[in-house]
């Protein structure tokens, strides 16, 4: 689903939701947003390079891209937690991190799910050869208020699930 937010005055938001595949966005105009953000999408795509070239056309020069991704160097095929008999927590095992390409893993007591993994490189290095600037990268941690709410997110102080980009055309 992509969001296009037509106007800008914040008391009154028009919205308009155009749904489409964000590989190929030929029913959008080249150079028409200043900012694009993407939240846990890019890395459920086939075809992540196409979804870069769409957004990088779609920008106004100078506009924004920001994206958040599942974290390529800890989210990889047979990577969990390593626990005890009791299922306290050990550490973090990662495997398989320079594989590319799909993977089934279990997400919590979920039914498998089909997975994409490529490495960081590919990710930044795709980015670059597509134009983009990099500017900054954030690896989120639960603030202290998000941990009061929502304990089990203490894990994220261990390993980051998560990497946000900030990139410029
Ligand atoms: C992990 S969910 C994230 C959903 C939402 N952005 C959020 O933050 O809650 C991934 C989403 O990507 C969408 N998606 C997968 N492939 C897509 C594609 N080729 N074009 C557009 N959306 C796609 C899926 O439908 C799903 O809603």
């Amino acid at each position: 689903m992509i969001e296009i937010a037509k106007h800008r005055t914040p008391k009154n938001l028009i919205i308009d939701y155009k749904q489409g595949n964000c590989e190929d966005l030929s029913i959008l105009e080249d150079n028409c947003f200043d900012f694009i953000v993407s939240n846990m999408v890019i890395q459920d795509l086939a075809n992540y390079e196409l979804a870069f070239r769409e957004m990088y056309r779609l920008l106004v020069n100078g506009g924004s891209l920001i994206f958040s991704i599942l974290h390529p160097c800890f989210v990889t095929p047979e990577s969990g937690w390593e626990k005890t008999e009791n299922g306290e927590k050990l550490h973090w095992n990662v495997d398989q991190y320079f594989y590319e390409g799909t993977y089934e893993q279990k997400l919590g007591d979920k039914e498998k799910m089909v997975l994409f993994h490529r490495t960081l490189t590919s990710y930044i290095n795709t980015l670059l050869n597509t134009g983009f600037v990099l500017e900054s990268i954030v690896e989120p941690k639960p603030s202290k208020e998000m941990l009061e709410k929502y304990p089990s997110f203490e894990e994220d102080l261990r390993c980051p699930d998560f990497i946000v980009f900030k990139l410029k055309k």
